[in-house]
Order: structure tokens, then C-alpha cells, then sequence
């Protein structure tokens, strides 16, 4: 079918997949009616995409010819908050709330955006990839935050932080993550049964199906571009400050083992994992809400009693090997593996 991309109550089509072959003129019309303008109606996900009633209305930050990027952002102390929501989630999720709220109360600076084709974002979130989601990080990191930030990612967001801290090793301060989904799209295309990988080849997309029943269409240059972005690829991530892991041991779609991965592959020694024996996917129980917001608090406080935190990232990142062997910023975030 089409895809119905809604943007701020208007109706983007996304050209995804063409109508079914051989419907005559008219039928073609109906089709285009309804996915223009039914679905939106009766899909109650596609009308939460932009809370707009709930929650504070965002600001754009322009990029040129790149689509804007809707953002929520208070003043306050440092290190700053910058919140990475996951796939398909939006500025609702009960993580971003709290730590919003929590960030709002004591006085920190605090940051959540919606990526690319996502909730109030431009842009169409068929023709997304995770280069694109993992420059939104970079370009929100470089203009719309100053100072040392933790990032706090959920989910797809933990990988995207991943991507960001070996990037900016000057601005990263500290990470926290809930369910990490490192190379996420890249174990889920490598686990299809040959058959749908198959019919994936021969069709060009794969139907995802999300938690309620949900789906998207996904390219298949969707997950072959998510290739480049595996962290887990190589024997060790070279990021250095401290990480807080939290995964719930009942994860249905990311195994708790992928903390223990990241965690062991991290070059940090600071790094904690927190497991909830009963905790879903999501991590989203009130008691696992205040369990993340306790632990983002205590990392920006100890952060913030370090003195000179600023200049000390900014100092780290100007004393690397001058052979380049471990340079970050030249395209191969990775040392010699
Ligand atoms: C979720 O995916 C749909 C496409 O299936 C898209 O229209 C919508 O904007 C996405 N929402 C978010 C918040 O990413």
C-alpha cells in the first residue's frame, strides 16, 4: 500500500510501493482517498505522530535543503540532557517525559528532537536511513547544545548515541542507555529466514512489524546502508566516559545479552549495567522510569563535581596519536582492528 506520512495535519504520500497493478483509473483515485485522507483518520498512531495537545509545541531548527528538525529544549546547567528517542517513538514516550521533567526541576539544560520523517519532523520517514537519523544526532549536538552533554538513548537512540560519542569525543560527557539496540537492523536483516530474505531481494522492502501491530516498510538499502553504522563490527568501541547500561531481561526484540556485548567492547572501564528480571522492551513501569532518572541524575551531578569538565573533553580529544591511528574525525571512527 501507500504510506501516509502526516506532517503538523498534512498529508505527505510516500511513494514507497505503487498502487496494485491492473485497477482501473477510478479505483486508483479511491486508493489514493483513502490513504491520503481515511487512514490518517482511523489510525490512531498516525494522529499521535505530532502530540502537539499534550505536550509543549516544538521549534524548528532549519538545515537548508535538509528537512527541519522539530525540538524541545530548556536552559539550565551543565552537563545537558539529549534525549534519542527510538524507532518510530516519539517526544510522548514516558523516558523523555520524566527525564524532561527532571531536568525542568533541577535547573539542568535538557534536549529532545524528533529525527528526520519522524513525529513533527520534515521529511519522510520511508526514505530514512540510519546515516540520516545519525546526522539529525550530530547537526542537534553541534547547534543546538553548547558544553559537555549526556546522551540518553532508548532503544535505536542507544546506537545512535554510540555513533555520536565516537564522533564528538569532545562534547560526550557521559552515556545512558535502555535497551541498547547496537546494529539493530543489521542482526535483524542477518536472522530473516533465506525465503524473506529472498522475497526482500526480489521486492526491494520488508514489512516490519512493530509492538501493537504496527509496521513500516523498510528498504532493503535500509539495512544495507545500516552496515556502515555497526558498532559491533570490530573488536572494540573506542568511547571513554562513563555508560550506564539498562536493559529488562524479558526484551522480546533486543536480548539483554546486547549490553553485555556493548558493555565488553567498550573501551571505558566505567560502565554499569542495571537488568530488571521482569522488565519488557520498553522500560517504561514507573519504577523502572525512576530507576533511569535516579542514574542520569547521579552521572550529571559526579560530572558536574569534576572540575573542568568541559576542557577536559575538549583537551582528551586534542592529545590523539598525531599518526591518526586512533583519530576519530577522519571518517574511520575505528582504530586499527
Ligand atoms: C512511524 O512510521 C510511519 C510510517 O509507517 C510514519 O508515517 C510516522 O511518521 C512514524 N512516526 C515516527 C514518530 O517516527
Amino acid at each position: 500500500s501507500n504510506v501516509v506520512c502526516l506532517e503538523r495535519g498534512r498529508a505527505w504520500r510516500c511513494w514507497t510501493v505503487p498502487p496494485p497493478p491492473n485497477v482501473g483509473w477510478l479505483c486508483c483515485c479511491c486508493w489514493q482517498l483513502l490513504h491520503m485522507w481515511i487512514t490518517p483518520l482511523l489510525c490512531p498512531s498516525c494522529k499521535a505522530v505530532c502530540p502537539s495537545s499534550t505536550m509543549a509545541s516544538p521549534l524548528f531548527l532549519s538545515r537548508g535543503a535538509l528537512p527541519r528538525l522539530a525540538y524541545h529544549r530548556l536552559a539550565g546547567h551543565s552537563p545537558g540532557i539529549v534525549f534519542l528517542l527510538g524507532f518510530n517513538d516519539t517526544r510522548a514516550n514516558p523516558k523523555c517525559l520524566a527525564l524532561e521533567q527532571f531536568c525542568q526541576e533541577s535547573g539542568r539544560a535538557f534536549l529532545s528532537f524528533d529525527y528526520t520523517g519522524c513525529g513533527c519532523s520534515d521529511g519522510c520517514f520511508e526514505d530514512c536511513l540510519i546515516g540520516h537519523w545519525k546526522n539529525d544526532v550530530l547537526t542537534v549536538l553541534d547547534e543546538l547544545t553548547s558544553g559537555p552533554q549526556i546522551l540518553v538513548g532508548v532503544s535505536m537512540g542507544g546506537w545512535l548515541m554510540l555513533l555520536a560519542a565516537l564522533e564528538r569525543p569532545g562534547r560526550v560527557a557521559g552515556l545512558v542507555a535502555t535497551a541498547i539496540a547496537a546494529d539493530a537492523f543489521i542482526t535483524l536483516y542477518r536472522q530473516l529466514p533465506p525465503e524473506v530474505k529472498d522475497e526482500v531481494e526480489q521486492t526491494g522492502v520488508f514489512n516490519y512489524v512493530m509492538a501493537g501491530d504496527r509496521s513500516v516498510l523498510l528498504k532493503r538499502e535500509f539495512f544495507t546502508e545500516a552496515e556502515e553504522h555497526s558498532v559491533l563490527g570490530h573488536p572494540s568501541i573506542p568511547i571513554t566516559c562513563p555508560v550506564r547500561l539498562l536493559h529488562g531481561m524479558q526484551d522480546q526484540l533486543i536480548p539483554w545479552g546486547r549490553s553485555v556485548q556493548v558493555a565488553e567492547q567498550l573501551e571505558s572501564q566505567d560502565v554499569h549495567i542495571t537488568l530488571f528480571k521482569d522488565g519488557q522492551h520498553g522500560l517504561k513501569g514507573a519504577e523502572e522510569v525512576k530507576v533511569l532518572v535516579g542514574m542520569v541524575r547521579d552521572l550529571a551531578e559526579s560530572l558536574q563535581r569534576a572540575p573542568g569538565l568541559g576542557e577536559r573533553l575538549e583537551a582528551a580529544v586534542g592529545t590523539e596519536p598525531a599518526d591518526g591511528a586512533a583519530v576519530t574525525r577522519q571518517g574511520d571512527l575505528f582504530g586499527p582492528c
